[in-house]
């Protein structure tokens, strides 16, 4: 079966893709695209069907030379059963999701993005949205160093299973 690990923002349209996009590249760096498997959704409804923001687009293909696909949707509570992993990139979208968790029986799921982070210190993935694009850059540098935290985690959780 393979590991499956869901990304959430507020839009699913620049944080969350942009960290599904980036893990599935470290994921086929690491030859292990048949064993983990990403996906991404937002806490809201806003942007449900489009695609990644441009200017997100923009700062994946200069800083890593990668595209950023996907269509936005909305987290769901099956989504709970059907990930192994959730990761929140700010504590207002980890706070939307526990929310939906009345029972608590998924807590130990959920978790902070920037948990993963060993060079950065921020504990939270700023949204770039209102902001110009600087932002989207900090975005990408950012969740590179998560991703990477959070594949070294994975991949030591599984030997050791
Ligand atoms: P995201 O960014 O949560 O990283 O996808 C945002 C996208 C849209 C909005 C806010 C943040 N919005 O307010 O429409």
């Amino acid at each position: 079966m393979p590991y499956k690990l869901l990304f959430v923002c507020l839009g699913n349209i620049c944080r969350s893709p942009s960290a599904e996009n980036i893990m599935n590249h470290l994921i086929a760096q690491a030859n292990l695209s048949e064993s983990i498997l990403c996906d991404s959704a937002g806490t809201s409804s806003y942007h449900i069907g489009s695609p990644p923001d441009r200017r997100m687009s923009a700062a994946a293909t200069t800083k890593l030379g990668i595209q950023l696909r996907g269509r936005a949707r909305q987290f769901q509570k099956s989504d709970f059963q059907e990930f192994d992993v959730i990761l929140a990139m700010d504590q207002e979208n980890y706070e939307n999701i526990l929310s939906l968790d009345r029972s608590q029986q998924f807590d130990h799921k959920v978790h902070l993005m920037c948990d993963f982070c060993s060079r950065y210190t921020l504990k939270e993935v700023p949204d770039p949205y209102y902001g110009g694009s600087e932002g989207f850059h900090e975005v990408i540098d950012l969740l590179v160093d998560a991703c990477e935290g959070l594949l070294e985690y994975i991949t030591s959780q599984k030997t050791r299973t």
